[in-house]
């Protein structure tokens, strides 16, 4: 047996330790090693020494190894226009017809004609390199990631309220806490090493209180001493209200609010509004529900709420997370042990993605575009002349697929995600990237849903390829080593952006030779930020383990919480009140449309099913798609389960087969959104969402739109079968 090799898993963002362990198979490789590599040569197990995940993993981490060989794609490809087929090309080609073509979009649209979209799935280096050359060197801020649909809500909230970015809690937090206050998160199957940690803790400790807020009662909800199932847009309601009721039975703080708060008497003005039957009628649930929660609340020491895209995931995202983290700063429950407002991180690097500054209104080190200040530190580290970053914020994802329809995008990038299954508004999106005059698309398996629309595929190397650096949503930074050859001509994504840059006359500014080295430059970015890693470098992460930063450069010990002394990263110190009145849901049910839709994911799957699809023990899993269905509606409708619906949107359609549960509230339904049209025919849970957004995050409202179900019946079914064997009979009749 070899050395276990330390890594990260690279699907959430718990971000548990793994250990891979090559078997003799892999080892007898040859100097040119032969492909594809039998994915049976690793085991993979938990590393015990990791501290977020102790050892534990779940399936999608333990099966990790076994899509890294299915699928790849080997060499760059390229072809004129979509309706032909893709012929291979060197990378040397490759490398000049997107130089040419970035040329040539600069000159015929300007700079911010050109758009990169990037992903969560990126190491750290690749994104810092990708701001360097978008940002930096083509002066355009139109760089965005797929956690713009995930938790740019989040990132807003925490920079709003708190004056920075940066998640304030840690994992041990799960384990001191005496009660947990999860909202718009199925933590037991999309972040279940995290849950499982404060699940263990729950079951020893009978005192130990779980709230769970959602209107699916998922297996997070089964878990809790009280679900609160609120109709769908309804969080600030409920956040208002149990504020209410701490107010009035004096659970507040007062001399906290005092000390290191401002802006509390908008919100005390606004929470006078929210009585419990008022609160209590808007959420759908019972005022003894509210008191219950708000009483545990009250009683408790330390108070950890969680959250991830059902609250991010919103027209109203933002307030929703300052409503939430109003209720810690009325109650003093932030900056000690087991309390605190804990956003969960839907992928591997999301974290890092922050850091790096891969959102289109962010620069690295927690900065942003719209800085002055911000802008010249960046340019002056990276060499470039004054002025050279724009100071206007980028176009976010959904910005560029609007762009594409007015013709003001003439190239698109994308990189290690999949919007032809994530977008919303599927048709929509589809359109527009048919529409674009030159799509890259940069990508380690082949084929996936958005291949289709590229005219340029790059490929890209996946985890166990490239070294480099992930964050996970405790702010611990892990090393991830290459420790197998990449396959055919595959390269790390940040090599990829470097070659560009030096190709484009930055040579300077691209004279990285490792993933070390551009790290070591990116944490420069950081001193004296929240995010402060000028203590981590690949070499101390490859002695000690992973690092919790802030770590700043001479300081022994990462730090484990943020705000521990009451001081805020705002100018007076001091955390702000947000006072938000709730919109509700952007499309709102109605007669035409009376169900709400929500979406989200199940324990086996990953996003768009890219590796996960192509893992037999996880297909398994979950044979199929499905629309979760209330017996109540069902019964009104005459749907039994299994069988067929329709559902209907004001932009598209989608069919699923019913799964009549108790798990969902009457007058909503629920679809996994894992299906894209390689998976499934025309289940696709964007072909109904729509891309209304939060104004402040930007992000997207994929958890709600309404729709109309249609139950497919048998005979209906057989008689339209039987309608389009006459109809094709017809019409070679005529033919002929
Ligand atoms: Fe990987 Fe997340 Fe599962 Fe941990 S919980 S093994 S990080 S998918
Ligand atoms: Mo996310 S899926 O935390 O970018």
């Amino acid at each position: 047996m070899s050395t276990p090799i330390k890594t990260l898993c690279p699907y959430c963002g718990v971000g548990c330790g793994l250990e891979v362990i090559p078997t003799d198979n892999s080892q007898s490789s040859s100097p040119a090693p032969p492909l594809p590599c039998s994915p049976a040569s690793y085991k993979v197990r938990g590393d015990r020494s990791h501290p977020s995940s102790q050892g534990m993993v779940c399936v999608k981490g333990a099966t990790v190894v076994e899509a890294i060989d299915r699928d790849r794609l080997l060499y760059p490809m390229w072809r004129e226009s979509l309706d032909q087929e893709f012929q291979r090309i060197s990378w040397e080609e490759a490398f000049q017809k997107i130089v040419d073509r970035i040329r040539l979009v600069q000159g015929a649209i300007g700079r911010d004609g050109i758009c990169v979209y990037g992903s969560g799935q990126f190491l750290t280096e690749d994104y810092y390199t990708a701001q360097k050359l978008v940002k930096g060197c083509l002066g355009t801020n139109n760089f965005d990631a797929n956690s713009r649909l995930c938790m740019s809500s989040a990132v807003s909230g925490y920079v709003q309220s708190l004056g920075s970015d940066g998640p304030p809690c840690c994992y041990d937090d799960l384990e001191l806490t005496d009660c947990a206050f999860i909202v718009g998160s199925n933590a037991a199957e999309c972040h279940p090493i995290a849950f499982n940690r404060f699940r263990k803790h729950h079951k020893r400790n009978p005192n130990v209180k779980l709230i769970v807020v959602d209107p699916r009662r998922t297996e997070t909800a089964e878990a809790a001493d009280l679900h609160l199932p609120i109709r769908p847009g309804t969080d600030i309601d409920l956040f208002n209200g149990m504020a209410y009721l701490l107010k009035q039975w004096g659970a507040d703080q007062p001399k906290f609010i005092d000390r290191h708060t401002s802006s509390f008497a908008e919100f005390e003005e606004v929470i006078q509004h929210y009585s419990p039957q008022v609160t209590a009628d808007r959420c759908g649930i019972t005022v003894e529900q509210l008191e219950q929660a708000a009483r545990m609340w009250a009683e408790s020491d330390q108070v950890l709420s969680l959250w991830s895209m059902g609250m991010n995931q919103s027209s109203e995202g933002t307030a929703k997370v300052r409503s939430l983290i109003n209720l810690h700063l009325l109650t003093g429950q932030i900056g000690k042990p087991g309390a605190g407002p804990f956003s969960l991180t839907g992928q591997p690097n999301a974290m890092g993605g922050r850091e790096a500054g891969g959102l289109s209104h962010l620069l690295p080190g927690y900065r942003f575009v719209k800085s002055d200040w911000h802008r010249v530190e960046v340019e002056r580290a990276w060499k470039l002349p004054a002025g050279s970053i724009s100071p206007d914020p980028g176009r976010t994802v959904w910005d560029m697929i609007t762009g594409l329809e007015t013709g003001d995008v003439g190239l698109v990038w994308i990189a290690a995600t999949n919007p032809i299954v994530s977008l919303p508004d599927l048709e929509r999106s589809k359109a527009a990237l048919r529409r674009s005059p030159f799509t890259v698309y940069q990508e380690a398996y082949y084929p996936t849903e958005t291949a289709a629309y590229a005219h340029l595929l790059l490929p890209a190397c996946q985890w166990s390829e490239k070294t480099g650096t992930m964050t996970n949503s405790e702010r611990r930074v892990t090393l991830c080593p290459a420790f197998r050859p990449a396959p055919g001509e595959a390269k790390p994504d940040w090599e990829i952006f470097a070659e560009v840059g030096r190709r484009l006359g930055f040579t300077e500014q691209f004279a990285f030779q490792s993933a070390a080295e551009v790290h070591a430059e990116f944490v420069q970015l950081t001193r004296d930020r929240v995010c402060d890693m000028t203590g981590i470098s690949h070499d101390r992460l490859q002695r000690s383990g992973p690092l919790q930063y802030p770590l700043a450069e001479g300081q022994s010990n990462g730090t484990p919480r943020l705000y521990t002394d009451l001081r805020f990263p705002t100018p007076d110190g001091r955390a702000r009140f947000g006072a938000y009145y709730s919109r509700g849901l952007a499309e709102p049910p109605d007669e035409d449309f009376p169900y709400v839709l929500t979406t989200g994911r199940l324990y086996g799957h990953w996003h768009t099913q890219t590796r996960t699809g192509r893992i037999e023990k996880i297909r398994q899993m979950y044979p199929n798609p499905f629309i979760e269905i209330h017996p109540r509606d069902a019964a009104q409708l005459e749907v039994n389960e299994g069988e067929w619906v329709e559902i209907r949107s004001r932009r598209g359609m989608a069919r699923f087969p019913a799964k009549v549960t108790r798990a969902i509230a009457p007058g909503t339904l629920f679809v996994p959104m894992h299906w894209g049209e390689l998976w499934a025919d025309q289940a696709e849970a964007n072909a109904l969402t729509h891309p209304t957004a939060c104004p402040d995050s930007k992000q997207p409202e994929l958890k709600a739109c309404a729709v109309q179900i249609i139950p497919i019946r048998q005979e209906s079914q057989s008689d339209q079968a039987l309608s389009e064997v006459v109809t094709e009979a017809l019409l070679q009749l005529a033919e002929n």
